[in-house]
């Protein structure tokens, strides 16, 4: 029912963890410039350093994980520590790999994936929940599409979750992954796989998250800064919660908008969100979406009689909530043109059957194209 092979670990300072780990000449860590300056560099440590962003911007890719390979071949670590965001995490996972030259190799399982290396990821935004997960997504340049690896052999041996390495990010990555994260936990909950274990990470981050967010929406940008702790850990949770249960329409609906429009994943799950979740309640609004409903109403200070009027209020209210976060879009505003509703229709039934397959309800293709056209 339920499996965490990671272990979770918290230090206050990267030094606290530096120290901890004994990092040493037999480290590869993989980072970013605007987290090695201040945080790293003052340790003088004796580790390999990689700084991804010299590879490239944006998502992962095979060009930037096969740049990096090349500039690490033959140096003999023992570990990988991936310090960053997504990227980061999700390219540090495929340095554990014995005999990896090619990272399209691992993505299309040519070669045996074999760990060979001890892995620690250390999140430095708070939403992927990456940590925990035996995802690794990347996009295969080469094939023109984005490809995920998913096998135990890339999970972590241990998750550090270090407060202090959330300071340096901007207020729109940190609301975006935050949402991102609140999805991750929503849409778990909802999964034909989850079970009272994985719900019980589901449900706690949810309510972590909405606190927080609800304090950002009083307070100001500001107020997240005492409650990085609390966001790194519910990002967490929401991690193991979809590690185990996974993750539906909301993520598989937002893949050709990233893919196709280079749209971050948060931001671009965000889009789909409440969409989404009012089409499950409209198939089927006698399941555990009252559940998740009432859970939501709760954290959203909803009272019950307005809950039991109109059940669908809570997306409403969800809505206002981040909205007051970040700006929620409409397709056409990235980019997309009329005719991809339903392009995207077909694409998402043809790839993504994967996510769909935790879907609350079986999603139509009507439906889906219906929710396109409702958000374009
Ligand atoms: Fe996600």
């Amino acid at each position: 029912m339920f499996t965490v092979k990671t272990n979770v670990r918290n230090y206050q300072t990267f030094g606290e963890f530096a120290e901890a780990f004994a990092l040493s000449e037999d480290d590869l860590v993989i980072t970013q410039s605007f987290l090695y300056e201040p945080f790293m560099k003052s340790e003088k440590l004796p580790c390999t350093f990689v700084m991804q962003d010299r590879y490239g911007g944006g998502e992962p890719s095979d060009e930037m994980i096969n740049s990096i390979l090349e500039e690490v071949k033959g140096k003999p670590f023992k570990r990988v520590v991936g310090v960053g965001g997504g990227t980061v995490i999700d390219i540090s996972k495929l340095f554990v790999l014995k005999g990896l030259e090619d990272a399209t190799d691992a993505f299309e399982r040519r070669i045996p994936i074999v760990k060979e290396k001890r892995l620690v990821l250390v999140p430095t935004t708070c939403g992927t929940g990456s940590e925990v997960t035996n995802i690794s997504i990347a996009e295969i340049k080469s094939r023109h599409t984005k490809m995920g690896l998913a096998d135990d052999a890339i999970l972590a041996d241990d998750a550090v979750l270090i407060p202090e390495l959330l300071r340096g990010l901007p207020f729109k990555f940190y609301a975006y992954s935050a949402i991102d994260a609140l999805i991750h936990a929503m849409e778990s909950y909802l999964s034909p796989k989850a079970n009272v274990y994985t719900q019980l990470f589901s449900e706690k981050a949810i309510g972590m998250i909405l606190n927080v967010f609800k304090g950002i929406s009083q307070y100001g940008e500001e107020y997240r800064f005492d409650h990085f702790e609390a966001m790194l850990t519910a990002s967490n949770f929401a991690g193991i919660a979809f590690g185990n249960a996974g993750v539906g329409a909301v993520h598989a609906l937002s893949y050709p908008l990233g893919g196709g429009y280079h749209v971050p994943h948060g931001e671009a799950n965000y889009q789909f969100l409440t969409a989404v979740f009012n089409v499950y309640y409209d198939k089927d609004p006698q399941g555990k979406i009252c559940d998740l409903n009432e859970i939501l109403a709760e954290n959203l200070e909803i009272r019950k009689e307005e809950l039991s009027g109109n059940p669908k209020i809570v997306y409403d209210i969800l809505d206002r909530l981040l909205g007051k976060l970040a700006p929620k879009n409409p397709l056409r505003h990235y980019g997309m043109r009329p005719e991809e509703t339903g392009e995207f229709t077909v694409s998402v039934l043809k790839t993504q059957q994967r996510l769909l397959a935790n879907n609350y309800v079986p999603l139509s293709e009507e439906d889906i194209r219906k929710i396109y056209q409702s958000l374009y």
